[in-house]
């Protein structure tokens, strides 16, 4: 099959690429960089060099395909740019995906979307993707959505680094035993690539995760990782975490809204909707990721 990949070589989309041509198809790979041409080709799938933004060249690069992978995504840095509406620019790219699949008449969509989208507020910066799975509801209905939701990815975890380098601590507005879900983009490849190959049949919501773990398991993995077991969690308040986070540079719009995306982590609200509908957990578990993740902090 012809099938469009959004996402360039990114977390799932290079994985994604990687085994959807393994099993002999078609793949065309969207990214803003003329130089990941090369990389793209070698991968043996073929590159189309533009942007999200421009309606134009998606609704070029779309004709013609049996399938598309739609996610959203801004450049690197995208959290600590003030000039940025985080919500609306990622609206924005749903929106721009909308009018180029209505005029490119594809009629099978693999859409990114997230945790959270089932929330019409109360979920801070995953309110754009509840406003992208209603702009995409807004095609035809000949056209079949997959709306794929993955819970937060390890590589969040990433930004753990600096307080625990510096204060050997995990410190969140939310902690403690309750376990919540994660998942490896590795994961959300395989998912995608399957459902690929399975009907398309209307609008349908998976989930996806690769474990369920609390706040303090996860201090643990990641403290033996590291080779430092008495690594803690520390649990602060919501407005101490606001300020932190424009202490470090971020755009303060955007630091609320991850704040309040966390808030709604506690008591689990953000997974109501994911505990109704809990997938098959995936292969790829914490004690995997923190095998990178103690790479990374090692500088290795
Ligand atoms: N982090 C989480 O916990 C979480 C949870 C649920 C859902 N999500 C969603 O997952 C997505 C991120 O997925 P990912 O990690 O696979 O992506 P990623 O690796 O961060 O980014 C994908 C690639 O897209 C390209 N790109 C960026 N801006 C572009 C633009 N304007 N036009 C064209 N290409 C552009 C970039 O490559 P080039 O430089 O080559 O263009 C970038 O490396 C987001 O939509 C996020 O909201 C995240």
């Amino acid at each position: 099959m012809k099938i469009i990949v959004t996402g360039s070589l990114g977390n799932i989309s290079k994985p994604l690429t990687q085994e959807l041509i393994s099993k002999g198809h078609d793949v065309t790979v969207i990214s803003s960089n003329t130089e990941r041409q090369s990389d793209i080709e070698k991968l043996g799938a073929k590159a189309a060099i533009g942007t999200m933004e421009d309606v134009e060249f998606l609704t070029e690069t779309f004709k013609g395909a049996d399938i598309i992978y739609a996610m959203e995504a801004l450049n690197a840095g995208v959290f600590f740019n003030h000039d940025i509406d985080f919500i609306n620019a990622n609206i924005q790219i749903a929106k721009n995906y909308k009018i180029a699949i209505e005029k490119s008449g594809v009629k099978n969509i693999i859409h990114l979307s997230s945790i959270g989208a089932h929330m019409e507020s109360g979920n801070g910066i995953l309110k754009f993707h509840h406003e992208a799975e209603k702009v995409l509801n807004q095609l035809p209905d000949d056209v079949s959505i997959k709306f794929m939701r993955p819970v937060g990815f390890y590589y969040n975890m990433h930004s753990f680094m600096p307080t625990i380098k510096s204060q050997n601590l995990i410190i969140q507005n939310y902690g403690g035993d309750d376990k919540e879900p994660w998942v490896s983009p590795l994961d959300i490849a395989s998912v995608i690539a399957e459902e690929i190959e399975k009907p398309f049949n209307g609008r349908q919501i998976r989930y996806i995760a690769s474990e369920e773990i609390s706040p303090n398991e996860i201090a643990k993995t990641l403290g033996e990782a590291i080779r430092n077991p008495d690594l803690k969690w520390l649990e602060i308040s919501d407005e101490n975490l606001l300020n932190n986070l424009i202490k470090v540079g971020m755009n303060p719009e955007t630091a609320k809204g991850f704040v309040e995306m966390n808030m709604a982590r506690r008591g689990n609200v953000l997974y109501e909707d994911y505990y109704k509908n809990r997938p098959v957990l995936g292969k790829t578990k914490l004690k995997d990721f923190a095998v990178d993740f103690a790479k990374m902090y090692f500088n290795l």
